[in-house]
């Protein structure tokens, strides 16, 4: 089940402390949020689960960490000054900027009025002065995607690494779009984070790699607890792809507003390496390309048996770290009702997402001996880096209970007045509300056994 309104889940990430919006004492900003205490535990578990399985459970593709200042000559040569824009229309009635294509029925969503501009592209880069001159002379543009970094830094990396074709390169980090109307929570804003790996291939093997590429993607997020039911892939059509695709499948999926993009495959040839490259006559490049590069590299490599040079074909799995978490959210989030007619809200997040992996519970506030154990226990299993477990000293364990269903807690552990005498707890299960008494010393495995599930 999901959460049938987006407001539901909005109103449940402010009360419990995932995600706010930023800087609300003075009005907000619009498109940009922050994380609370348990929204920072899920996005980090998010991009720890992803770098896991790009970065550790593979032997073929390194990470790194890249700047977001970018030099302006990058964004120019990719393509990116000229073409990364969306149409935007101003209503003559009501002054609202809308993108052409969130109008309604050709008219303002704001108004309903039909007297509207002619679209006109709107750059969607936001650029900054660097140093201390303010004569625009002197700027660099936050980047719009992570990957231009990737790209800027092929060289380094496969020279520094005993990497050849295939290989990949992963990051996770900001980007910054200046969006014309951002909207749906955290669906669309201004400053994102991006998952993003580019897969370098031997031009020709792209296409075997592209669907190689959408099919681990499918998996890796039923892995986040994504049913396959809520998605759908969509091959994006040709007057729709971006600028530097040749193919691209978007992993859409239900969202409270409507089926949108998760994350997209795209085949980016060997445009962005191409046009990175100076000297590009002396090189095998498909992709159109501008020749002015700046550039001093040669982003290709050397076919080791024709020792013919060749500028690699890129496979990118690129996903939003902020839709991944309204998708995760949005798949756990559901209201069961009880046997004496009450409701409950349950996240049943994967445990490895889950921001706070277990409660200890002493089942009588301030007693000493009660707390002292229980804090003996938590400490042991915090030790074992699974992720947060917490300390709940507050007594009442019918509302403990409920407030970690609806914050996604696998289990809890109540600590009693038994406990001190046979050194058993009881351990109650998130998903079944099952209670069973289990001796401290097999907490440790049962709370393994379970994060790990
Ligand atoms: N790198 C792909 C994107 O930013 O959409």
């Amino acid at each position: 089940m999901a959460a049938e309104s987006m407001d539901k889940l909005v109103a449940l990430c402010k009360r419990r402390g995932f995600i706010f919006q930023t800087n609300e004492i003075y009005g907000g900003l619009q498109g940009v949020y922050d994380y609370g205490p348990l929204g920072v535990e899920l996005k980090n578990n998010l991009k720890r689960a992803w770098w896991n399985a790009m970065v550790y459970e593979r032997d073929d593709i390194e990470g790194i960490d890249s700047s977001i200042l970018t030099n302006p000559l990058v964004l120019k040569q990719s393509g990116h000054e000229e073409t990364f824009s969306d149409p935007l229309v101003d209503c003559k009635s009501c002054k609202a900027r809308i993108r052409a294509d969130h109008l309604k029925d050709g008219k303002c969503p704001e108004c309903g009025s039909d007297d509207l501009t002619d679209p006109r592209p709107f750059n969607l880069m936001f650029k900054t002065n660097v140093g201390p001159i303010e004569d625009g002379s002197s700027f660099a543009y936050l980047r719009p995607e992570t990957a231009q970094q990737i790209f800027t830094n092929f060289k380094n990396v496969i020279d520094s690494t005993p990497h050849h074709l295939p290989f990949g390169i992963a990051q996770i980090g900001k980007a910054f779009r200046n969006e014309i109307t951002p909207r749906n929570f955290i669906f669309r804003v201004r400053e994102l984070e991006q998952m993003e790996m580019e897969f370098f291939v031997r031009p020709g093997e792209d296409e075997k790699w592209h669907k190689t590429w959408t099919d681990l993607r499918v998996a890796w997020w039923e892995k986040q607890g994504i049913n396959k039911k809520s998605i759908e892939l969509l091959d994006v059509p040709k007057n729709e792809l971006a600028h530097y695709s040749k193919a691209t499948i978007d992993i859409m999926y239900k969202y409270p507003h409507g089926l949108e993009e998760l994350e997209g495959i795209a085949n980016r040839t060997d445009f962005d390496l191409g046009s990175h490259t100076r000297d590009q006559s002396k090189l095998r490049i498909t992709a159109k390309v501008d020749k002015n590069t700046k550039s001093n590299a040669k982003l290709a490599v050397q076919d080791p048996e024709t020792k013919e040079w060749v500028v690699p074909y890129v496979i990118e799995p690129a996903a939003g770290v902020e839709r991944g978490v309204l998708a995760v959210l949005n798949e756990a989030y559901r209201v069961e009702e009880l046997e004496d007619g009450k409701e409950r809200t349950v996240l049943s997040l994967k445990p490895h997402l889950s921001p706070i992996k277990a409660a200890v519970i002493p089942l009588k506030k301030n007693n000493e001996d009660l707390v002292n154990k229980a804090k003996e226990l938590k400490n042991a299993l915090q030790s074992l880096g699974l992720g947060r477990v917490l300390l709940e000293n507050s007594g009442n364990i019918g509302k403990n209970y409920r407030r970690h269903d609806e914050i996604g807690t696998p289990i809890c552990i109540t600590v009693d007045f038994e406990s001190l005498e046979d050194g058993t707890v009881t351990i109650r299960d998130r998903d079944t509300m099952e209670q069973s008494r289990l001796d401290i010393a097999s907490v440790s495995d049962h709370f393994k056994k379970t994060i790990d599930n």
